[in-house]
């Protein structure tokens, strides 16, 4: 294993290598092959779900000089190499993060008014767009009226809110969304075999559901794995590595609710934290407990597609409480993990918001 970090290593070199993103993929896509390229994209959306990589591939696409359009960005030819090695001089990344000033955007304004060097656009990339100044937002808004026809904005920002609607209106929008869990953990086990690493398909679960919808947070915590172990990554190891509940505490915590025990689910929960649990992880793995077993009652077959997820040994716990409980039971459940989830920012203590969700459960009328 090379000690580059995993998510610069596997970052997507061309559109096919795009997990999710699917429609908005396919726009772009469309759009080099029909050769009709706008001036300004927006791509809005959380972290790590592939907004720069997509950026950068387009740019590499639109300027790309192989002769069949299906076929760009080709990666090999002379613009293609120079945008990947990031010496080209038409690509042009700026970090609004960091650089966030008028004097920036003036540059920038200059800067478009002179011809691309080598390629067919400049392209400008302007990352965390929303940090500009109000400033460089107008003198930007300005660029953006009028872009002349070698330029190629491409804004991205993770707080679309803070973007003013005559940005917006000027841009061709994408909202990238968070990544599935089913295709995060894809993407991990694609991973860990180019690296010829052995990893248990429960490691890659607990840290594609703790990922949160980010493909990079999921390959950092990947990289966190293997750093913190020497050889074959055990399922324990990482638990306490990233303070998630073991499998026997998560499924004794479920037998609780479902049989209405107060006590012994408020013990758990005790237990939990004496252990070191992260409160947000235990909540999102009895989240995802469940909603496999309302998936289960809803269609027993579902199963099948579980055996990627759990052990046997689970999968048949959770088919026998799929099938002695009522969906209602479930949707109940569901409805008061999902509302605790939020409270985990502002609570007093981070148990209390689990904590009240079973009283609730358990002293619902319905079920
Ligand atoms: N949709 C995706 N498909 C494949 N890899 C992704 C995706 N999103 C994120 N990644 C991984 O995470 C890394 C960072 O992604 P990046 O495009 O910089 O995210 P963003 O700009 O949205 O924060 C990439 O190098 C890649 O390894
Ligand atoms: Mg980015
Ligand atoms: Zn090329």
């Amino acid at each position: 294993m090379t000690s580059e970090v995993l998510y610069r290593k596997y970052r997507p070199q061309n559109f096919d290598e795009i997990v999710g993103q699917k429609s908005t993929v396919e726009v772009l896509r469309a759009s080099i092959l029909k050769n009709r390229i706008s001036h300004a994209y927006l791509f809005s959306g959380p972290a790590g779900t592939g907004k720069t990589t997509v950026a950068r591939i387009f740019a590499r696409a639109a300027n790309c000089l192989d002769d069949s359009p299906e076929k760009r960005p080709c990666n090999k030819c002379e613009i293609c190499k120079e945008f990947l090695s990031g010496v080209g001089l038409d690509l042009i990344e700026i970090d609004a993060a960091s650089s966030r000033g008028i004097d920036e955007i003036r540059a920038l304004r200059d800067g478009i008014r002179s011809l691309p060097f080598k390629a067919k656009y400049k392209v400008y990339i302007i990352d965390e767009v929303h940090m500009l100044t109000k400033e460089a937002f107008n003198a930007l808004l300005k660029t953006l009226e009028e872009p002349p026809a070698h330029v190629i904005f491409i804004l991205a920002t993770t707080e679309l809110e803070k973007v003013l609607a005559t940005i917006i209106s000027r841009t061709q929008h994408f909202e990238f969304r968070k990544i599935w869990e089913e295709d995060i953990q894809k993407a991990l086990d694609m991973i860990v075999r180019k690296e010829k690493i052995k990893v248990d398909e429960e490691i890659l679960n607990i840290i594609s559901v703790l990922a949160s919808g980010s493909l990079r947070d999921a390959e950092s915590m990947l990289d966190q794995a293997f750093a913190a172990s020497s050889g074959e990554l055990e399922p324990e190891q990482i638990r306490r590595l990233f303070g998630v509940p073991a499998r026997d505490l998560l499924l004794a915590m479920t037998k609780a609710i479902l049989d209405k025990d107060v006590k012994s689910a408020l013990a758990i929960v005790h237990k939990s934290s004496e252990d070191g649990v992260d409160q947000k992880s235990f909540l999102k793995l009895l989240i995802q407990n469940f909603r496999f077993m309302l998936y289960l009652k809803v269609d027993p077959n579902y199963s099948k597609e579980l055996a990627d997820f759990i052990s046997e040994s689970e999968l048949s716990a959770m088919k026998a409480f799929a099938k002695e409980n009522d969906i209602k039971k479930f949707e109940t459940v569901l409805n008061n993990l999902n509302d605790a989830y939020p409270l985990l920012k502002i609570a007093y203590l981070q148990q209390l918001p689990l904590e009240l969700a079973i009283l609730k459960i358990t002293s619902a009328k319905e079920i």
